[in-house]
């Protein structure tokens, strides 16, 4: 922020206020529009499709013939819908909001539409860096502030370019000048019942192209109902949009065209398909995503090279010395599975290294040309991931990177070099499951794929990828256990810890198993390498404490088996998840959950699948909202 752009007077204001930190919002959603109809219960289905990525309150406004009206409600759009119902609202422009707020309280006065003075109101995403020092501006400028959110400034600073004459255009293109961080927003004005102005800045935002209408939204999941055709935003884009057409203008203010794109998704892809939670629903699909990953990609016992990564790829891996993993959450837990596979001396044979994106772009990484740098996410919109990769792009811009992506036309695709598509399918639960097994056998391709230019024997690219096509049908195996799991929920839904082992590939296993838990049914629930239990957690274990260990047929087993017998002497509750060939003593503390029978390299792929069930069915004994967890977003889209 540059101080001397303001009078002397407000310099300090500005120095002191630039000190504290701005409100943070994760993954709120928008929903805007122009239609023939009436565009609110348009607005409002399209909202409602946003609802997993998590929010606490909601709200609308619209250009109708009394001026701009706006309803905002903290809770869900339920709730909204109610008010609604007291207070209906016509109109054929219109923008909702669901907000999910991390600083600033969650309340109806901090609850998107933000408007100004009555004449302009707007909806955003992302965060306005700079939003106390423009605050102290406007105040100066005698408008008055309701909210504690960044989002505020936006509508007055919009309202003060649009009071000076002009379209509500120029006054959003002007107003964005101001702006610093990352925004996606929605506008509208009192003047203009037929149109809306929406703005990307590093923060996503399609327009959808309706038959009776034109829209704009987070994702496109929120259109998919009324269309299929989008267009994707690029970053600093102004679309200035009506009913029957709409213009996009880029940063620099010029005309473009951006192409439009048809969307795979259907509507059947976002709702629940008879299951109770999108979560169950996504488990249960893992089989078929896993074979979406492989089908097309994998030939007579080979990895199609260019079919799976582009027609760059062969080059790029020929020239690759290591591999650095970048991620967050589940996808980290994924590429920790990935590192095993990449340093095994039979496989890729490549120095692998993993890390959490946050940690990873603070600790000054030396950038090497010749390291492939993957960056995973289901979203492709994980900010931190994100910043990365563009970090990786313009330290060292002659190194490669790749995502591993869920989301076509996401950030991290448009600005990977090569892109994998995992094709999961929407993943709406905020509790990410198939994006992980779908991730874990991209994966074993990417792991593949480099073994071939590093002396990995032919025979061995066939074995490995005979077992990976045997997956999906190990999945659907392992998926019949729900019933054994479901009765084993009730029990465990009444403690408040749980430990999780594993060892090997199956530690990340143990992790990811772990994270499920304490996400969806709020255990605090740990995972720890089997043999890290007697160097601390081991005084943690009593009769209370559930220990739920991973156990496949491997080298390992035997010292898993001793870790195992540590747990039972301190009377902990042993849960063995193992494969049939483990001989396991049994004893009344002890329950073994019997895997299905699978080649140990891709074990972790399908053994991952049991303990995400036992999670989803402990947050069901619990009563907990498995789909959206208490205070959790689907993606995170700011640091
Ligand atoms: O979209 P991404 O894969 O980049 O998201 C990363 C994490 O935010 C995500 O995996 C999160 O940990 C999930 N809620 C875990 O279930």
């Amino acid at each position: 922020m540059d101080g001397d752009r303001f009078p002397p007077s407000l310099r300090k204001v500005i120095t002191d206020v630039l000190k504290q930190q701005p409100e943070k919002k994760i993954m709120c959603g928008i929903v805007g529009g122009v239609s023939n109809t009436n565009v609110i219960p348009i607005l409002i289905d399209g909202l409602e499709r946003l609802e997993y990525r998590g929010y606490d309150s909601a709200g609308v406004a619209a250009v109708t013939p009394e001026g701009i009206s706006c309803l905002r409600r903290l809770g869900k759009i339920e709730v909204l819908r109610e008010a609604l119902e007291e207070n209906p609202m016509s109109a054929l422009a219109g923008i909702v909001h669901t907000r999910w707020a991390t600083h600033g309280k969650p309340s109806e006065k901090n609850a998107h539409p933000h408007v100004s003075q009555a004449a302009i109101a707007v909806v955003h995403n992302g965060i306005i860096e700079n939003h106390v020092a423009l605050r102290a501006v406007l105040r100066e400028k005698a408008y008055e502030f309701s909210s504690d959110t960044d989002t505020e400034v936006i509508a007055h600073l919009v309202n003060e370019q649009w009071k000076g004459g002009g379209s509500l255009l120029s006054a959003v293109q002007n107003a964005v000048q101001e702006l610093e961080g990352a925004y996606s927003i929605a506008v509208i004005s009192k003047n203009d019942p037929e149109n809306i102005v929406a703005v990307r800045m590093k923060s996503p935002l399609v327009i959808g192209i309706g038959k009776n209408g034109n829209f704009v939204a987070s994702d496109v999941s929120a259109l998919i109902s009324i269309t299929n055709q989008f267009v994707y935003l690029e970053d600093g884009d102004v679309a200035d949009i009506y009913q029957a057409h709409f213009v996009v203008y880029d940063k620099t203010g010029k005309k473009v065209e951006r192409p439009i794109k048809v969307s795979d998704l259907s509507p059947e892809d976002v709702s629940r398909g008879g299951f109770l939670h999108f979560m169950q629903k996504e488990i249960h699909e893992q089989p078929d995503a896993v074979s979406r990953v492989l089908d097309g990609r994998v030939k007579d016992g080979k990895v199609l090279i260019e079919e799976a990564f582009g027609n760059k790829a062969a080059k790029i891996f020929a020239r690759t010395e290591a591999v650095q993993i970048i991620a967050c959450g589940t996808s980290h837990y994924s590429s920790l599975v990935a590192r095993y596979w990449m340093e095994m001396e039979s496989l890729a044979d490549i120095p692998c290294h993993v890390d959490v994106a946050s940690e990873w772009r603070y600790r000054n990484p030396r950038l090497h040309s010749r390291t492939l740098y993957v960056f995973i996410s289901q979203s492709g919109e994980t900010a931190d991931t994100l910043a990365c990769l563009n970090m990786v792009k313009e330290g060292k811009p002659e190194a490669h990177t790749i995502t591993i992506c869920n989301v076509p036309e996401s950030s991290m695709t448009r600005e990977a070099e090569l892109t994998f598509l995992t094709k999961a399918g929407a993943e709406i639960g905020v509790a990410s499951t198939k994006a992980f097994t779908t991730q874990l056998a991209a994966l074993m391709l990417l792991t593949l794929a480099l073994g071939r230019t590093r002396g990995m024997t032919a025979k061995k690219e066939a074995e490995v990828i005979v077992s990976l096509l045997t997956v999906p049908e190990k999945l659907r195996e392992a998926l019949l256990l729900d019933g054994e799991l479901r009765l084993l929920a009730p029990g465990f839904g009444k403690k408040e810890h749980a430990l999780y082992l594993g060892r090997g590939s199956e530690y990340p296993i143990a992790l990811e198993g772990s994270l499920k838990m304490k996400e969806i049914s709020y255990i605090h629930a740990e995972g720890y390498p089997a043999g890290e239990l007697k160097h601390g957690p081991l005084a943690l274990v009593n009769e209370e404490m559930p220990v739920i260990a991973v156990a496949p047929n491997d080298v390992l087993v035997e010292k898993l088996q001793s870790n195992l017998k540590e747990v039972r002497a301190r009377n902990g509750q042993l849960f063995i998840f193992a494969s049939p060939d483990v001989k396991i003593d049994l004893d009344e503390g002890t329950t073994v959950i019997a895997l299905p029978r699978v080649d140990e390299l891709v074990a972790p792929i399908v053994y991952v699948v049991p303990l995400q069930l036992l999670a989803y069915h402990v947050a069901v004994a619990r009563g907990n909202n498995v789909d959206q967890p208490r205070n959790l977003a689907k993606s995170v889209t700011v640091e």
